[in-house]
């Protein structure tokens, strides 16, 4: 087999012609509403209750366990929420290759994997590398919701975060208004775990798909790091 590489742009360009195209969710899901994104929704307990109370909204979860999304599309099909559309699926990759950037009015992501092992933290949801393909999926004037116990991840998702163009950032002292919105959170809540919550604003003249300024030297580094370790 040939790597991309060795193809020249213009068989690429055939090529790429060829594939077919990967449906819109827009084409999947009857309805005009805002789409609302979870990344990592573990059980669904949070979707499938905002998708019920919100049919004027639409929803769409990702999941990379296969387990967990049969949970969730059964339960979702069994209580008639056909504004939910949920996809087993690795985030990043989705987020790069089938998701339009833009996407998303809100940004949902509670108690990502924080990979706190050095040789692990690339699979993190939020770094440098990654921060501009998570946040490019928000439109002008969409809002994100984060929240995770790993604290020490939570600062440095906050320290990244706080510096992307156009991004209003707050902690959020108190719980969400709406009670613990997953089952890591409920369950975080009752053994009385610390958590970061954040919560962030894009202006409304914000540019679709601006650049963190850490964004570029995080990748350069990345796989410099990558060429010595071998990975
Ligand atoms: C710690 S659990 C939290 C689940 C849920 N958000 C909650 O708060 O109850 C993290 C979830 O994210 C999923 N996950 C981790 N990395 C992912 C990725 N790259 N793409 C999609 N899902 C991912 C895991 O399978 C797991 O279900």
């Amino acid at each position: 087999m040939r790597l991309a590489a060795q193809f020249s742009t213009a068989e690429q360009k055939r090529l790429l012609k060829q594939l077919p195209a990967f449906p819109s969710p827009d084409d999947l899901i009857a309805g005009t509403g805002p789409w609302e994104v979870e990344l990592g929704f573990g059980k669904g307990k949070f979707l499938l209750r905002s998708a019920l109370q919100h049919p004027e909204r639409r929803y769409l979860g990702i999941e990379v366990v296969s387990k967990y999304y049969r949970l969730l599309d059964r339960r979702a099909r069994r209580q008639g929420a056909d504004n939910l559309m949920v996809v087993r699926g690795e985030a990043l990759y989705l987020l790069s290759t089938v998701l339009p950037q833009g996407f998303a009015s809100v940004l949902h992501v509670y108690f990502p994997d924080p990979w706190p092992k050095q040789r692990h933290r690339k699979r993190r949801l939020f770094d440098s590398e990654t921060v501009d393909l998570v946040l490019g999926l928000l439109r002008p004037g969409g809002r994100l919701f984060f929240a995770t116990d790993f604290l020490e991840y939570g600062e440095l998702v906050y320290d990244l975060l706080r510096l992307y163009p156009g991004l209003t950032l707050e902690r959020r002292e108190a719980p969400w208004p709406d009670g613990a919105r997953t089952n890591y959170e409920a369950k975080y809540i009752v053994e009385g775990r610390p958590i970061l919550r954040l919560e962030g604003h894009l202006a409304a003249d914000a540019t679709v798909g601006s650049l963190h300024p850490e964004g570029v030297p995080g990748i350069v580094a990345a796989m410099a790091a990558r060429q010595e370790d071998g990975s």
